[in-house]
């Protein structure tokens, strides 16, 4: 892989911004830098002819930028937070009449689906308000068709029977996706989908896309990309659209630095607005 220096990696973010809305400047430059370097060999090219091509192609500086962000996720990805989310975040809402949810980062929609199972298997789902964002339109279109590939599907399950392993309660994966190991597909069942608000929508930007405030806001492994200060902003953000008593859960390797967590009780990676 090519090295590459700071200053050509601010060259490069300064070529995204100046044809773009899209800012990079705080984005962690070692997993930013890996990222760009993936570019180069995906496009065989150098950083002069990539800085070119976004500067040329707005067509292209938009699927620079789609390859730029790190898209992972899994259904029930990291069990011990969905079985703390199953035994003791959801029945808190029992009595709410709305329960208004912003995934933000939302990827392909994993995060959204499990979430929806947990809901469903509460009583809550009819209750909900899902409303979902990313940077990243490709990703959200994966996640409005509900449509996986089952290469995943052993990582699914195995995260699916953590869940659930101490809650004394059996669920069957069947009954929230059509599995086809023939065709290759994992489908989200149709009462899944159409219950989830999208919209295209850049953090870096500090609003609110929806402009409603939240009982449960998800922002998990998105953070980790960006710079302390631009942690905070965004955390200040979250804080603002959530309720007294709402939950912001952010990813496991993530945390909350700084004034701005006083303003939070912090059970594990959740984090319960005081
Ligand atoms: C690693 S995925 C996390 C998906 C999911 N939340 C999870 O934890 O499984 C990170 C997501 O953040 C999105 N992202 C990156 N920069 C963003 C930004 N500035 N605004 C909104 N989303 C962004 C990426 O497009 C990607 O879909």
């Amino acid at each position: 892989m090519e090295d590459l220096t700071p200053e050509e990696i601010q060259l490069f973010i300064e070529a995204i911004s100046a044809h773009s809305n899209y800012d990079f400047s705080e984005y962690s430059i070692k997993s930013f830098t890996r990222r760009v370097q993936k570019l180069l060999v995906d496009y065989r090219t150098d950083i002069t002819g990539l800085i070119k091509r976004v500067s040329e192609n707005s067509n292209f500086l938009e699927k620079a930028v789609i390859n730029i962000t790190v898209n992972t996720t899994e259904i029930f990805r990291d069990p011990k937070i969905w079985e703390y989310i199953n035994t003791t975040i959801l029945p808190r809402y029992k009595n709410e009449s709305r329960i208004n949810i912003w995934h933000a980062g939302a990827s392909t929609g994993q995060e959204i689906y499990t979430m929806l199972i947990l809901l469903k298997q509460h009583g809550l789902f009819d209750k909900a308000r899902v409303y979902a964002s990313d940077i990243n339109s490709e990703v959200l279109e994966i996640s409005k068709s509900g449509k996986y590939k089952y290469r995943e599907i052993d990582e699914y399950i195995n995260n699916f029977k953590e869940t659930y392993k101490n809650s004394g309660k059996s669920y069957n994966i069947n009954d929230y996706f059509k599995i086809s190991r023939n065709r290759n597909t994992v489908k989200t069942k149709s009462f899944l989908l159409d219950k989830t608000q999208y919209k295209v929508h850049d953090l870096t930007k500090i609003t609110n896309p929806f402009a409603v405030k939240y009982n449960i806001i998800f922002c998990r492994n998105v953070l980790i990309y960006f710079n302390h200060e631009l942690q905070n902003r965004i955390i200040k953000l979250f804080e603002n659209s959530l309720f007294t008593g709402g939950t912001l859960i952010i990813g496991k390797h993530e945390g909350i630095l700084g004034d701005i967590a006083e303003k939070f009780e912090k059970q594990g990676t959740i984090y319960i607005k005081k």
